[in-house]
């Protein structure tokens, strides 16, 4: 099982192991999301980047204007992310937590990325009600994660079937949201070292009703 040491372990260097761009599912959602909620203009803004690890999406959301914090229990991960803001002389606010026990304020956020965080089914669920309340009337979720049909690929995520997510899964957790897209299929990701190559995934985005 996965654990924050494994992940510290993992972060230790200077390279980073997703690359320092943001995850494609998450960048091609901003034009999208400037209808109205403003992702181009994410001034006022408030996003929560879930498992966030070195940060590259919490820097990006940063870096369009967001207020951002980002979310990992890795504090080595979250060192990186901190060092990469101030590269890109964006503020970035840092939580080192565990996503299914984290006091998730009450619409708290107009955005949550969850980008390719995978916890047990217990966890997972923990979280979800959690990102649930935390977004803000109108806000949104934006998640991309691995699924089964991944089992045998050499692009990433993890060799537990428990941890991976499903469409019906992504229903089940989200049912109170609205759906704007969700999708099930295959991908190519280009991603630093740990995500290359043609990949099968999960990817959606809700919005919490008004
Ligand atoms: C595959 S990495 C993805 C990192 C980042 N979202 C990205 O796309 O670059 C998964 C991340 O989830 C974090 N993570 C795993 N389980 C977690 C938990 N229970 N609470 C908080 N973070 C967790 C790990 O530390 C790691 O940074």
């Amino acid at each position: 099982m996965s654990t924050s040491l494994a992940w510290d372990e993992r972060y230790a260097g200077g390279s980073f192991q997703f690359g320092e761009a943001p995850n494609r599912y998450l960048e091609s959602l901003a034009p999208r999301l400037g209808q109205g909620q403003g992702l181009g203009q994410g001034l006022g803004m408030r996003a929560l980047a879930i498992g966030d690890g070195e940060g590259r999406n919490g820097v990006w959301l940063a870096e369009r204007g967001l207020e951002t914090t980002s979310l990992d229990w890795s504090p080595v991960g979250l060192g990186k992310a901190r060092a990469l803001a101030e590269a890109r002389g964006v503020a970035l606010a840092t939580v080192a937590a565990d996503a299914a026990g984290w006091a998730y304020p009450a619409e708290g956020f107009d955005l949550v990325a969850w980008i390719f965080l995978h916890l047990p089914p217990e966890d997972r669920a923990a979280a979800a009600a959690g990102v649930v309340r935390t977004l803000a009337p109108g806000g949104l979720l934006a998640l991309e994660c691995f699924s089964p049909a991944q089992h045998g690929r050499r692009s990433g995520g993890p060799k537990i079937p428990e941890l991976l997510w499903t469409r019906a899964i992504a229903e089940d957790l989200f049912g109170g949201l609205e759906v704007l897209e969700l999708l099930e299929g295959t991908v190519l990701l280009d991603e630093g070292p740990r995500h290359q190559g043609h990949a099968e995934v999960v990817r959606g985005l809700w919005r919490k009703p008004v």
